[in-house]
């Protein structure tokens, strides 16, 4: 491996292999999310425990500090909506020479395995990591968005990110789900879990990142159960000790428990 790629590598999975990035991209197809309405606002506080930002360019332009910053993923996959006629009709939105003008750490794109646009999407990604490898830039794919996550069992997550690391995606991002060893198992590089829609309670939450890295998954990209939640700065550093400091989903709840009752409202 090329030393910029290994140097971007590990600007995002940390010594300890294990990393923690924050997702807020969520608006190239939702529009002003709840909560994310101010992304700047929504991350200061945040920004301190993630090990990097998943971001589209134009709120990385428009709302963060390139002197305050993380590494950046940068999605570079859209042309849809929620509104809509289909989701999974992504393309490319964002050139390599403007990753490299932002000074990316990587780049993230989502793919549609079992759609009508399973070849398109699977053939961009092929051309995506084509162009990136060429400048070190490790390529993220994001698996089963949107209706495609109604599937979110072992085998069709397995066979989405082992699809993905096929066609060259340095790092895969996917969905917790009952067995997840079946997945990182069959899976050749890194595993990241986002989070989905808002978990009932927050130790739903602790309790499928825990089990999701004890069963091979280096990390995390979850959005919505951190800053969507009452208390996010809890909850990031209550899962940020998950991820990093080896807790317990009950030691886990406990900084939350402890951060919540300092916390002014
Ligand atoms: C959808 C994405 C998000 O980055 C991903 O879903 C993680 O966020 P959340 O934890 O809120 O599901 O790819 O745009």
């Amino acid at each position: 491996m090329d030393w910029g790629m290994k140097n971007r590598l590990s600007s995002l999975i940390q010594s300890d292999g294990r990393c923690f990035f924050l997702p807020i991209d969520h608006g190239y197809f939702q529009g002003p999310t709840r909560c994310l309405e101010r992304p700047g606002e929504t991350i200061k506080p945040l920004l301190p425990y993630a090990d990097a930002l998943f971001v589209t360019r134009g709120v990385l332009r428009n709302a963060i500090d390139p002197a305050k910053s993380k590494p950046i993923i940068l999605r570079v996959s859209g042309g849809t909506s929620m509104v809509g006629e289909d989701l999974a009709n992504e393309g490319l939105t964002t050139s390599i020479r403007e990753a490299v003008r932002l000074n990316v750490s990587a780049v993230g794109m989502s793919i549609f395995v079992g759609t009508k646009y399973e070849k398109e999407t699977l053939l961009n990604l092929a051309k995506l990591v084509n162009e990136c490898e060429d400048y070190g830039i490790p390529v993220m794919a994001v698996t089963a968005v949107g209706r495609e996550l109604e599937k979110r069992d072992a085998r069709y997550l397995a066979l989405c990110c082992r699809i993905a690391a096929e066609l060259g995606a340095r790092v895969v991002k996917t969905y917790w789900c009952k067995n997840f060893e079946k997945v990182t198992n069959g899976c050749p590089v890194p595993v990241v879990m986002a989070g989905g829609p808002k978990c009932e309670t927050e130790l739903e939450v602790m309790e499928f990142v825990y089990d999701g890295i004890q069963n091979g998954a280096v990390g995390i990209n979850l959005g919505r159960n951190v800053w969507q939640h009452e208390y996010p700065v809890a909850m990031m550093r209550a899962l940020h000790a998950v991820v990093h400091k080896k807790a317990t989903p009950k030691e886990a709840h406990e900084i939350f428990k402890e951060i919540k009752s300092k916390t002014k409202k």
